[in-house]
């Protein structure tokens, strides 16, 4: 059986998280052997803002989860998220190559190569190119026009870009601990691929990936990725209203935040009643503050809702602009650490009118207990997307090189499991 090395670093603003997995060439199937969660440093709402800081904290996550996997990571996929992401769809257009009209692989690497072919400027990269749809001499609606008769090849692509900054500055840090960078891949992107049901990517849904400072957002109409954006609030923010509105350290507001999350459902129940049972008090939390006269209750509508509210409200202008909003019965599908808020999913609800399920990525095997919260999300869907691409059944379609660099590295893909191939069991 041919097994491929597969890993993802996810340089997040509240954890570095790392995984390390093994795909199947022949089955698809990703089996991860080994995981690290260690907290950021040096990252604030998805930018680097300490490269020697980050370094450090991807160097921890990265030796532990390759203690636990028992291999060396010397390639990885990593995340890139942020407000400096920005996504537009392109358009390309070739007359095809052959002599008897049949559509090739060529021609739809040069269709490709023509959409992305945008005016962009030197402080921003292509890190996406994921094709909507192909028509073919004016026929629309196509998935896969390899084998077909034409003379016109046409496709429309989704493209996101970054900030080449912050890029290099990823790549420093990879540099600095020997790692080659496999590819980057959008937070937003990675979490769809994680948590999605081709259903739901069908019929139209929006992820919406609730970091600690950032939220990234994809939208899928007709089972292709369309609009990509990246909101700069998080779940952090709701950590630092507790800790200014009850006058308590962010430690201590954090434990709060945490301990309302898990008990939400029973918070909920009682909250409901007409005479609340005040079980749920902050005393159990031994703060070295004194917050035993707070209810939750107080904290929940006074504190936390304005915040939620306003977190809805942001997605909800994303949704506006991406002209997608009619187009989405799926609703919205959150994820990352903020999706387990308290009260999330009905304030969702409730501001945006939608359907709302929170996303765990549930599309690998091995030791997934752990990595099935939501917070794994990104990281999970570096290594399905990434594997997918590289040796799964998209291989071949997505030259994570030819993105990164905007030149075709031939056969890049072949020196990578070449590469790769020395370090299997
Ligand atoms: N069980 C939980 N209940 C409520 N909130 C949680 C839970 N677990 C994590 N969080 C919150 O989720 C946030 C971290 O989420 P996540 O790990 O997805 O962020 P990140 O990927 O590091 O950051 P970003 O994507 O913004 O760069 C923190 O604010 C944390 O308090
Ligand atoms: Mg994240």
């Amino acid at each position: 059986m041919r097994e491929q090395i597969l890993a993802g670093i996810d340089i997040g603003s509240s954890k570095i998280a790392t995984i390390v997995g093994i795909i199947s060439e022949d089955s698809g199937e990703i089996r991860v052997i080994g995981f690290n969660i260690s907290p950021s440093r040096g990252v604030k709402k998805g930018l680097i803002t300490d490269i020697e800081q980050v370094t450090a904290a991807v160097e921890e996550s990265v030796e532990k989860a390759e203690r636990m996997a028992g291999h060396k990571i010397n390639q990885a996929f990593v995340s890139v998220g942020g407000p400096h992401i920005s996504s537009l769809n392109s358009h390309g257009i070739v007359a095809v190559s052959t002599q008897n009209h049949e559509i090739t692989h060529e021609d739809v690497d040069r269709v490709i190569d023509a959409a992305r072919a945008i005016s962009l400027s030197t402080t921003r990269q292509i890190i996406e190119v994921s094709p909507r749809e192909y028509s073919v001499d004016g026929q629309s609606g196509i998935n896969n026009p390899v084998g077909m008769s034409g003379v016109r090849l046409e496709v429309d692509t989704h493209i996101i870009t970054a900030s080449t900054t912050n890029l290099k500055n990823i790549d420093r840090c990879l540099e600095d601990l020997g790692i080659a960078n496999a590819g980057y891949i959008f937070s937003g992107v990675a979490s769809s691929e994680a948590v999605l049901t081709d259903t739901e990517k069908d019929l139209g849904v929006v992820v919406v990936d609730i970091g600690g400072g950032k939220i990234d957002m994809c939208i899928y109409v007709e089972g292709a990725l369309s609009y990509s954006a990246s909101i700069p609030i998080g779940a952090k923010h709701i950590t630092n209203d507790i800790a200014v509105g009850l006058r308590v350290s962010l430690e201590s507001a954090e434990k709060i935040k945490l301990y309302l999350s898990k008990h939400a459902k029973a918070i909920q129940e009682s909250l409901k009643k007409r005479n609340p049972e005040h079980k749920f008090t902050l005393d159990q939390l031994n703060l070295p503050e004194q917050v035993s006269d707070v209810t939750p209750k107080t904290i929940l509508s006074g504190i936390i809702a304005p915040r939620l509210e306003e977190i809805f409200s942001f997605i909800g202008e994303e949704i506006d602009r991406s002209n997608f909003g009619k187009q989405i019965p799926s609703g919205l599908v959150i994820t990352g650490g903020g999706a387990q808020t308290i009260g999330m999913i009905e304030m969702g609800r409730k501001i945006l009118g939608l359907p709302i399920r929170i996303g765990i990525s549930n599309k690998l095997t091995g030791l997934t207990d752990e990595v099935t919260d939501p917070q794994f999300a990104t990281t999970g869907g570096l290594i399905f997307y990434g594997g997918k691409y590289s040796y799964g059944d998209g291989a071949g379609e997505k030259d994570f090189k030819q993105v990164l660099k905007g030149v075709s590295l031939g056969g890049s893909i072949g020196k990578l499991k070449d590469f790769l191939k020395q370090f299997l069991p």
